[in-house]
């Protein structure tokens, strides 16, 4: 690529925008600060200058320009990021021997789930209308659908397989890619007659999905999931982060819940700074990538014995990274979705409220009683 195009791409990507699309930034006199994402940092360590257009952290000293930082951001080649910087402001970039990049193993990975998710939101809008209604009575509209890039498998065992094959992919980053099952007649699609929702990375990406059951009869469990693979690992993403990370750091809390539906529904009456983590409690691998937004926040885990002792878990894990936990109380046999339908969002303020800090909670609540480190060491 020629220098000169090179520097057309980056004088049209100021960096004040591109990192403020990353994370959260602060104005200081004439230059912007953030809290350093290259390291564990608890300051706003990090400079940036939309005079000089560079970045640099005074702590671990990673600094450079609009490139560097999505290069190393992103975890992609110098090529790679002048690309993407490209496209953000719709500068065309001729593909030559020396641009073209060979995808890694994982750059295929991202444009199989990528293209998957292209195939399942099509499902959706072709065949999916009583999906569309099932969402819809439950309080998720098609905004958020598409703010989330909700899809729908057929009930077929080769739809996705063929619809990859037709794009080029082959067989091998197929297998790889953990969507398929196999047996003495090949591979088959594991989302079958599902709602689809896609797992986003930070950035945005899709890595994994996870299909809901569309009625109770269907065999399986109520959801399935992408199995680990070198782009996804259970435990490390935390559901919506990538549309609400913004919002955390505005709000000053998030609010985390344990399952897609929740999140949705909280979502979708006005908590835009919720993250759901996924059938787990809090790990540490999640409450870094939280760690840059915010410091406080409230457990909004289901009203029952392994919704309270996720919400414990997760606190506790929390304190030991510096956050201040909060827990919401919700009633037996309730979830955000549940309660959130019945009361309104006027009571799940009330409950936001009168949240108690984890350590008051745990010194008072009746819930838990002399089993109290038993609980903790299970
Ligand atoms: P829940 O059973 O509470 O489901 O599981 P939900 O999110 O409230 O969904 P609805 O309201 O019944 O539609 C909470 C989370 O645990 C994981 C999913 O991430 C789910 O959102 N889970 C649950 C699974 O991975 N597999 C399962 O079979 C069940
Ligand atoms: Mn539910």
């Amino acid at each position: 690529m020629e220098a000169a195009l090179i520097e057309e791409i980056r004088q049209a990507n100021n960096i004040i925008d591109v990192v403020g699309s990353y994370i959260p930034i602060k104005r200081s006199g004439s230059s912007f600060k953030a809290q350093c994402p290259f390291h564990d940092d608890t300051h706003p360590s990090m400079m940036i200058s939309d005079k000089k257009q560079i970045f640099k952290c005074f702590v671990c000293g990673k600094g450079g320009n609009v490139f560097t930082f999505v290069q190393e951001y992103e975890h992609i080649s110098f090529i790679e990021a002048v690309k993407k910087l490209a496209e953000r402001v719709g500068i065309k970039v001729e593909e030559d021997k020396k641009t073209q990049i060979v995808r890694t193993k994982n750059q295929l990975l991202i444009a199989v789930y990528d293209e998957a998710k292209s195939y399942f939101v099509e499902n959706l809008n072709k065949f999916g209308e009583s999906v569309i209604n099932y969402l819809e009575k439950r309080g998720i509209s098609r905004q958020v659908i598409k703010n989330f890039d909700i899809g729908y498998a057929l009930d077929s065992y080769g739809g996705l397989k063929g619809h990859l094959l037709n794009k080029h992919f082959g067989t091998d980053i197929l297998k790889a890619s953990g969507l398929f099952g196999n047996n003495e007649n090949g591979y088959f699609d594991l989302f079958r007659e599902r709602l689809i929702f896609p797992i986003h990375s930070s950035t945005g990406k899709v890595v994994a999905f996870g299909g809901r059951k569309l009625n109770d009869e269907q065999p399986g469990g109520k959801y399935i999931n992408s199995p680990t693979t070198a782009i996804y690992t259970k435990g490390k993403e935390l559901y919506g982060f990538f549309l609400t990370k913004f919002d955390i750091s505005k709000k000053g809390f998030a609010i985390i819940c344990e399952g897609y539906m929740d999140f949705l529904r909280l979502y979708s009456t006005g908590y835009t700074n919720c993250v759901a983590s996924l059938g787990t409690a809090l790990t540490d691998d999640q409450l870094k990538l939280l760690k840059q937004f915010t410091s406080k926040l409230y457990m909004a885990y289901d009203g029952d014995d392994a919704g309270l002792k996720a919400a414990i878990r997760g606190s506790i894990i929390s304190i030991s990274q510096n956050y201040r936990p909060y827990i919401i109380e919700l009633p037996t046999g309730e979830d955000p979705d549940s309660y959130l339908l019945k009361n309104g969002v006027e009571s799940f303020n009330e409950l936001i409220d009168k949240a108690l800090p984890f350590i008051d909670f745990y010194a008072s609540s009746s819930k838990i009683k002399l089993d109290k480190k038993a609980r903790i060491d299970e």
